[in-house]
């Protein structure tokens, strides 16, 4: 990667972490959906689909369980921050192992906890999932804890936003409420797939403000990635959830569903 590249120099860019699974890249379209938001965006020419296809593919091949980190850079050049009016944008495909998530986590639930650094508040990069992601990287400082798989994360106003690397949903009388994501945060392909399927299973989902009370309050929490698919949280910090209230049969359609291409 040439030193001059923007993505190195500003988080001029955006990415896509994808499940691998025999040899395909799962919810491809769900992802590149995102990608070409992103781009439209920030404008950086959006890539030709079908070649970022190609490319995926090959890297793919034989690999039967994997990660693919697609990342999009608006390319060399510009005078300072000043992007260039005519970009090139750099493609960079890399495959990297399976995380080392106990694969029981989604029944059994997982521990997380707040964490103090806010989301900085910014409509116009709300949503996409972009390169500068200096907020995730100190929020994620702030805990060693192997046994702590996740922290939540407020914006700079104080209502609950995310985790550092899943969306948030709590769980309350039936029904799911999840961060609005109009302000700041990423919009997880997880969220959009378990928000989908608790649609098919008629179990509503609201989008709005969440405040701390709200999520302590709630009957139980649930996060979602690409990667992981959902887990169900045991534990906030001291708080313990009951793992007898989560909708078990949504969270086993979500981890069936979250592996297929
Ligand atoms: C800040 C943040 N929010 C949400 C997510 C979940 O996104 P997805 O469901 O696309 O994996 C991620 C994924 O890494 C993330 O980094």
């Amino acid at each position: 990667v040439p030193v001059a590249d923007r993505g190195l120099h500003y988080g001029d860019g955006l990415f896509e972490t994808i499940a691998v699974v025999a040899g395909q890249p799962c919810l491809w379209d769900r992802h590149l959906s995102r990608l070409r938001l992103g781009c439209e965006r920030l404008a950086i020419p959006v890539t030709d689909p079908a070649q970022l296809r190609r490319e995926a593919d090959t890297l793919c091949r034989g690999v039967e369980r994997g990660v693919l980190k697609l990342l999009l850079t608006r390319g060399e050049g510009g005078r300072g921050y000043r992007p260039p009016l005519e970009p090139v944008p750099r493609r960079i495909l890399s495959l990297h192992p399976w995380p080392d998530h106990p694969s029981t986590s989604w029944q059994q639930g997982v521990r997380i906890r707040w964490c103090d650094t806010p989301l900085g508040l910014n409509p116009r990069l709300a949503g996409i999932k972009h390169c500068n992601r200096l907020e995730q990287v100190m929020a994620r400082a702030e805990w060693s804890d192997p046994g702590i798989a996740e922290g939540l994360m407020c914006d700079a106003d104080g209502q609950v936003v995310e985790g550092t690397q899943s969306n948030l949903f709590l769980w309350r009388g039936g029904e799911l409420l999840t961060p609005s994501l109009a302000r700041c945060g990423v919009a997880g392909i997880g969220r959009g797939l378990l928000m989908e399927l608790a649609g098919e299973s008629a179990i509503r989902v609201r989008e709005g403000a969440v405040s701390r009370d709200q999520v302590m309050a709630a009957d139980g929490l649930l996060l979602s990635n690409a990667l992981i698919g959902v887990w169900p949280v045991a534990a906030l910090g001291e708080h313990n959830f009951d793992p007898a209230h989560y909708p078990r049969d949504l969270l086993a359609r979500m981890m069936e569903r979250i592996h297929l291409p």
